[in-house]
């Protein structure tokens, strides 16, 4: 475990998901202290001075969010956690479904309570199996249970929880279109303002949260906002759930206490690169985040600043590690191909943008590229900056610039001999597995 573990500090064993091991380990205790010790507004402020950044992928302060709903305005509230989890790379959301339901809704037990939201709701990737009958079955013993749609411990208080299924849409994991396909309509994500925690779902108030974000909402309340600041720096309080896949000898879900060294969590934690290679790059949060370089990645502390010092972003915690003698201008093509056929197609820069990006990759592969190809791909990047309502095609533009930026020579090696520097196949792949 590197560094402090939050969300773990319940141990996880193969049968943790069940209620009754959950309560064993002071599950539902930290729901009894809000409800019973703590007003709806003692509750946010001990969100806001726990520093708890948002770990959706835009680090966004969890306090400012919450502070805009007026409790008591006297209209519905709603809450939703997002467990769209479609960014690639990304998949501790869906550990903490699995292994840890109840944390889950213990915590927005109490964020409901904060934010006066009788109705919740998980916007659930639809591919997700496991994580729906896992949360599924959870919610059904919390109802039995009597800690859903109950009033509790005395009080006004009682909440609803409702899983959504996805229907497999990356665009549906944006705030705004989720939120639009949870009311029956096609996801497309909507222009700000109004902020959603303004007019959200069904026009009312309405906060959305990543699960990872939600989940850590009863140790925040358990352990008390200043313990929660220990863990972590002071920028990036709190630990991330990195999920780490590529050329690392143990992929996985870690925690990892924000502050931590990266290579130490490469090299010692992860067991080091597949047949000892040399890392070439990272993605360190899903693939909207820039990739670095091997060299980039020396010398980082696992944290907001110097992640940002970097010139990437901790994103979404799904962090892809590459040897070298992986091809970049392929991985490019793999990634451009996703965000193509994701492009909701609302707006035409990224409708049109995407396609094209794919096709000149897709040319650049075949051997029919251009040197001027290379350019062009930066050119339509640009002009995807802030022309589009959701942040996806930003978002696919900035990372394609990125690779350009790092590895613009192989680029252009494999314009001049219309073949990759790595030859015909990625060379490191299920034999070096075979080795580790
Ligand atoms: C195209 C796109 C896809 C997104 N997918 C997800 C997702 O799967 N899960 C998620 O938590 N946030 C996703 N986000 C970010 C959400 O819009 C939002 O910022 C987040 O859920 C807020 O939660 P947080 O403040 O707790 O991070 C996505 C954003 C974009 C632009």
């Amino acid at each position: 475990m590197p560094g402090t573990p939050l969300l773990m500090t319940f141990p996880v064993t193969a049968t943790s998901h069940l209620l009754s091991e959950f309560r064993a380990r002071g599950g539902y205790a930290a729901l009894e202290k809000a409800l019973t010790t703590m007003q709806p507004g003692d509750v946010t402020k001990e969100v806001t001075a726990s520093g708890i950044l948002g770990h959706g992928g835009a680090a966004f302060p969890v306090g400012r969010k919450w502070a805009v709903i007026k409790v008591a305005d006297g209209q519905p509230h709603y809450l939703c956690a997002n467990a769209d989890e479609g960014e690639p790379g990304t998949f501790k959301d869906r550990w903490v479904l699995e292994n840890n339901p109840h944390l889950l809704i213990e915590s927005m037990l109490i964020s409901s309570y904060a934010l006066g939201v009788r109705n919740a709701f998980v916007y659930m990737r639809g591919e997700f199996d496991l994580p729906y009958r896992r949360l599924q079955a959870a919610i059904e013993e919390a109802y039995d249970a009597g800690y859903l749609g109950r009033k509790l411990y005395g009080t006004e208080h009682a909440t609803d929880i409702v899983i959504i299924r996805g229907a497999g849409s990356y665009v549906c994991g944006e705030a705004s279109g989720l939120l639009t396909s949870i009311e029956g309509k096609k996801g497309y994500p909507r222009n700000r303002p109004p902020r959603l925690t303004v007019k959200g779902l069904y026009q009312r108030p309405t906060v959305v949260n990543n699960v990872e974000t939600l989940s850590n909402v009863a140790g925040i309340i358990r352990m008390g906002a200043e313990a929660f600041r220990k863990v972590g720096t002071a920028k990036s309080p709190g630990t991330q759930l990195v999920s780490i896949s590529g050329h690392v000898v143990k992929p996985g879900v870690y925690e990892i206490e924000h502050g931590y060294p990266l290579s130490k969590f490469i090299y010692e934690d992860c067991g080091g690169m597949l047949g000892g290679r040399k890392l070439k790059g990272l993605i360190p949060g899903g693939i909207s985040a820039k990739v670095l370089t091997g060299d980039d990645c020396k010398d980082l502390t696992y944290d907001h600043g110097s992640f940002d010092k970097a010139g990437s972003a901790l994103g979404s915690g799904g962090m892809i590690a590459i040897a070298e003698g992986t091809c970049m201008v392929r991985l490019l093509q793999v990634m451009l191909r996703f965000w193509h056929h994701e492009s909701c197609g609302q707006c035409t820069p990224c409708r049109e943008g995407m396609g094209w990006m794919h096709r000149i990759i897709d040319r650049i592969v075949s051997g029919q590229g251009r040197m001027a190809d290379i350019d062009q791909l930066i050119a339509i990047s640009d002009a995807n900056d802030g022309t589009t309502v959701c942040g996806m095609g930003d978002a696919a533009g900035y990372a394609t610039v990125g690779f350009i930026a790092k590895f613009r020579d192989e680029f252009e090696y494999f314009i001049q001999h219309k073949r990759s520097k790595y030859g015909g196949v990625l060379e490191v792949g299920a034999a070096e597995v075979a080795h580790a």
